[in-house]
């Protein structure tokens, strides 16, 4: 059997994505090997997706469609290593799209890694785990558009997909990257509320996320503003104008425009 899609890596990252492509579909699992050196995590990707796996990194890089690479940034130049080979010798023409999901590695670098070779970079964010994440791509030099219906297509199966400049990747780490963080304290702080308020904490634990999931999910689904949304609970004289207000005077809106840009900055100067 064609091996379709090869990846490097199957920790946390690569199992949610080689899940979701073979419970979609989107590959059988006969056509995906995943390199990985751990041998208890090989069998256990084995068993439980019936993928297959090897631990030699250039067998995953022989794939017809795509090498995700889904290491830690710091493992790249010894993957590299182990590809040397695989690289000179691999004809470009049909080379497979690299599709990186490695946290501030730039494209210059990962071209200069694959030369000749199509190259995406991406960069999803936890909630990708569970089906619901937010990936950014870009493409680099030798990307044709086929090239990126496949990144599309695998980033898709962990959730949503947006095309960007690769200057705008900084701000994505600062948004959707970072961005699980101050939702996450934002339940814990509603929750701490309700606490306060009189509640039961897992009553208001409850309350908390189902609240912030709920209206996540209107806004999604009505595409409504959140501006118009934030109108229509707020009656005159009412219980939500005198929690807003209290937002207002500690700074809410400020806070987290501060925290995307903080993020965002600190991005930058962690790939400079
Ligand atoms: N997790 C997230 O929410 C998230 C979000 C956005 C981006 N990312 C990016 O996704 C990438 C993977 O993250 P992760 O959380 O999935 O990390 P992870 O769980 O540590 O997975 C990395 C895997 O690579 C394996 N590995 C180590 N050395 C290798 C080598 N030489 N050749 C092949 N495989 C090797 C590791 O095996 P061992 O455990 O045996 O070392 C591990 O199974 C990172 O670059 C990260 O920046 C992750």
């Amino acid at each position: 059997m064609t091996i379709k899609f090869g990846m490097i890596g199957g920790g946390i990252m690569g199992e949610a994505l080689l899940s979701r492509l073979v419970s979609k579909s989107i590959y059988q699992p006969s056509e995906i090997l995943v390199s990985e050196p751990n041998q208890a995590r090989r069998s256990f990707l084995a068993q439980h997706y019936g993928v297959g796996v090897t631990g030699d990194n250039r067998s995953a890089a022989c794939a017809t469609d795509v090498l995700l690479l889904a290491i830690k940034p710091q493992i790249f130049e010894i993957v590299l290593s182990d590809l040397a080979d695989t690289l000179s010798s691999f004809p470009e023409e049909i080379a497979p799209v690299v599709v990186s999901i490695l946290a501030g590695t730039p494209l210059s670098k990962l071209e200069s890694g694959f030369p000749g070779w199509p190259v995406i970079r991406a960069m999803p964010n936890t909630p990708a785990t569970v089906g619901s994440g937010i990936s950014a791509i870009t493409a680099g030099t030798c990307v044709q558009p086929h090239h990126l219906d496949f990144a599309r297509q695998i980033l898709q199966a962990v959730g949503d997909v947006v095309e960007v400049p690769e200057s705008m990747m900084d701000a994505v780490t600062g948004l959707s990257g970072s961005g699980p963080a101050y939702v996450s304290i934002l339940i814990e702080a509603l929750t701490d509320g309700g606490v306060y308020a009189g509640l039961p904490r897992p009553i208001a634990a409850k309350l908390a996320l189902q609240t912030v999931l709920g209206t996540a999910t209107m806004l999604h689904e009505t595409k409504m503003h959140p501006a118009e949304l934030k109108d229509r609970v707020t009656s005159p004289g009412g219980t939500t104008i005198a929690g807003l207000a209290q937002l207002e005077k500690a700074g809410f809106r400020s806070a987290l425009i501060e925290a995307v840009k903080a993020a965002a900055r600190r991005s930058q100067e962690l790939g400079s």
